[in-house]
């Protein structure tokens, strides 16, 4: 007979809860009014399925891509600064967690008591939140898999009554409009005013700079952020029925001074009619022509100077801010 290990000794696995199962229709007709307009968008997360994820992680080690190294900087040279403006114990919920690096580098100094990770690629973040549990036996862990893209919701699981440290680095805040940003930021604190009292949100954000860098960084030699911009197409395809070429379409990111904004599209490079069918079993097909040069715009990455980023952090109702920059600013 073998007794059953001390609990101390248990392999513990984080739990795991899965929020809205995104609806497959919906995401299905989400994806397809995006396609159908006059000037075809789609949403970023659409960028993010399990090769994604990977291929965004590549981009953050090309040399043109400067955020993640910078940031990585940043924290490495104030993290013992910013633990003292933090509260202790405090339950770290980690807001598109991927792979869970950049919190885990912070464990060490801000001590968290929960680490709750959150992120829209179930499987992607439940691999690597079943890794960090290995390394980090004793920290409680908790999963998250949910898109807060429109509204951000935590369950009572993730550290309700304690206090909250939202991470949100990466700039990811980037991706939303200014307009966006704001309603994101103040739920952000509605959900840190659900904690105890100290909570606090611990953000990176991506600030305006010369295009010759901005550039380069979403357009590298290598061709990653091209790959992982034209992945969305076979994505789309598994989620829609579309039928897009690869072969088809070609990267495109530029600047755009007027709205601060980096973005990203998809150019046809020659005439391309898209056909789905209309219901998962029907044998009538729907199509959308795209002139040779016309675009899907995929992502926006917006870049912020500090001052409208403060005003903005002040109107969504956070106070005592404290920034942090490269010595480059
Ligand atoms: C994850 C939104 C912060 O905007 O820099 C990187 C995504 N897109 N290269 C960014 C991205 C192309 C990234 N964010």
């Amino acid at each position: 007979m073998t007794a059953p290990l001390p609990a101390a000794n248990r392999p513990r696995t984080p739990r795991f809860v899965q929020l809205h199962h995104e609806d497959r229709a919906a995401v299905r007709d989400e994806l397809l009014q995006g396609l159908r307009a006059p000037r075809a968008f789609t949403a970023p997360k659409y960028l993010y399925d399990a090769l994604g994820s990977r291929l965004f992680d590549a981009i953050t080690e090309l040399p043109e891509y400067y955020p993640t190294r910078t940031e990585a900087a940043i924290f490495a040279a104030h993290a013992p600064e910013m633990a003292t403006r933090l509260p202790a114990d405090a339950t770290l919920v980690d807001l598109g967690a991927g792979n869970c690096e950049k919190a885990a580098r912070l464990f060490d100094t801000l001590r968290p008591a929960r680490y709750v990770a959150v992120d829209i690629s179930v499987d992607y973040l439940r691999h690597a939140l079943a890794c960090l549990q290995r390394q980090h036996p004793a920290l409680d862990m908790v999963g998250v898999g949910m898109d807060f893209s429109q509204s951000l919701t935590l369950p009572p699981d993730a550290g309700r009554g304690s206090p909250r440290v939202l991470f949100y680095p990466g700039s990811s805040i980037g991706n939303f409009t200014p307009d966006a940003a704001l309603r994101f930021l103040r739920q952000v604190h509605a959900c840190i005013l659900e904690g105890a009292a100290g909570g606090s949100l611990l953000i990176g954000v991506d600030l305006v700079k010369p295009a010759g860098i901005l550039e380069p960084a979403y357009d590298d030699a290598l061709g990653v952020t091209a790959a992982f911009n034209r992945n969305l197409l076979p994505h789309i395809n598994r989620l829609t029925g579309t039928d897009f070429q690869l072969a088809d379409w070609r990267h495109v990111a530029f600047f755009n001074a007027a709205a601060s904004r980096i973005e990203m599209h998809l150019e046809a490079t020659q005439a391309v009619t898209v056909r789905w069918p209309d219901t998962a079993s029907a044998t009538s097909f729907s199509e959308r022509r795209f002139a040779a040069g016309e675009r899907i715009h995929t992502e926006n990455s917006y870049k912020w100077l500090q001052a409208d980023f403060d005003a903005l952090l002040h109107t969504a109702g956070f106070r005592d801010t404290q920034v942090w920059t490269d010595p480059d600013g």
